[in-house]
């Protein structure tokens, strides 16, 4: 395995290798250590500047990620679209092209565009994470929700998800969550079903990824082999648009984990977990008893994420001193 990523920016889960998926999360491990000391700070990333760019609203990931630059002993610019100029009309581009100028070394970026985070790493110089752009992809929540199962499961890296089930319902079609994960966990490979109401299941899901596709929630979790994790995951009503929907109780009564669906999963595997990356609509898509259940494994989810975050910006950091390093000694000896 290698020590560095073989990408020069985290833009999604697509295209990651087995093993920089597996490096992330072996480094994540020591610095889950980190957050256990008295005092949670290494000079890793003295000197170096983080740019957190959120042109959408977030709790977890944006503080997650500061918090994680901060661990790294990183300076961190704190951008938010909502008192920024991008409330006069700046473009994402000129936006992007004058923190350019204040020369960061790391960029975090979410935005409600996909395809954001590339288009930045086209405009700017440092490494790019991409934490979470439209309907498209959300790495890192993808790599703390295998981190967490790995954790749970005291299973290594390199061990892997091999001979578990991971049930995924929810809104599938908008979820950037979901196609993280149906990406990453078949990666590492778990079996991965997935659910939702059949309006929220795109076209052509079993031909793109290795999930089995259902749109009865029902016979995706009692059918089979018994699920040994179940990741529910709230409707997008933000990227909805006009699509029509029912009310929160038939929603609740189809396809969310209710109390009764959570005492029938036990009942086929007593040690089941249930996941949700948040932000939970208790209720919707989850009952509350079943949120705060010993089986929910939600704010580990949470903390994990810390670890996992300053992994990637490490990761990332290193792979930069790296390139320029290759660039110097290019240079030197031309
Ligand atoms: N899971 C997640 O992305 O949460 P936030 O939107 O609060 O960052």
């Amino acid at each position: 395995m290698t020590s560095t990523l073989s990408q020069p920016h985290l833009l999604g889960i697509e295209g990651l290798a087995r093993d920089d998926a597996c490096l992330i999360l072996d480094t994540a491990r020591s610095f889950t250590e980190v957050n256990t000391r008295a005092l949670k700070k290494v000079p890793a990333l003295r000197g170096r500047t983080v740019a957190l760019l959120f042109f959408e609203n977030s709790t977890r990931t944006r503080l997650s990620f500061e918090l994680a630059a901060k661990r790294l002993s990183a300076d961190t610019l704190s951008f938010s679209a909502s008192t920024s100029s991008a409330s006069k009309g700046e473009t994402l581009t000129d936006t992007a092209r004058n923190i350019e100028a204040m020369k960061p070394d790391l960029v975090v970026v979410r935005h409600e565009a996909s395809g954001a985070p590339w288009l930045l790493s086209r405009v700017m110089r440092g490494a790019i994470a991409n934490a979470g752009d439209g309907q498209h992809e959300h790495p890192t929540q993808a790599l703390l929700d295998a981190y967490t199962l790995l954790e749970c499961w005291k299973r290594s890296a390199a061990q892997g998800l091999a001979g578990k089930t991971v049930a995924i319902v929810g809104d599938l079609s908008r979820s950037r969550v979901a196609r993280s994960n149906m990406l990453l966990l078949p990666l590492l490979g778990a079996k991965v079903r997935v659910a939702g109401p059949p309006t929220m299941i795109p076209a052509g899901l079993k031909e793109v990824y290795d999930v089995d596709v259902y749109d009865d929630v029902d016979e995706a979790l009692f059918s089979g082999d018994p699920v040994d994790a179940v990741m529910m995951l709230r409707i997008q009503k933000e990227r909805a648009g006009t699509a029509v929907m029912g009310s929160d109780r038939d929603y609740a009564f189809g396809y969310g984990l209710t109390a009764a669906r959570f005492a029938q999963l036990k009942e086929r595997r007593n040690e089941v977990l249930v996941l949700h990356p948040g932000p939970m609509n208790r209720g919707v898509e989850i009952d509350a008893a079943v949120a705060d259940d010993d089986a929910s494994v939600i704010l580990q989810q949470t903390e994990n994420g810390v670890a996992v975050r300053m992994a990637v910006l490490y990761l990332l950091a290193v792979g930069m001193t790296q390139r320029d390093r290759g660039a110097a000694v290019e240079g030197a000896s031309s």
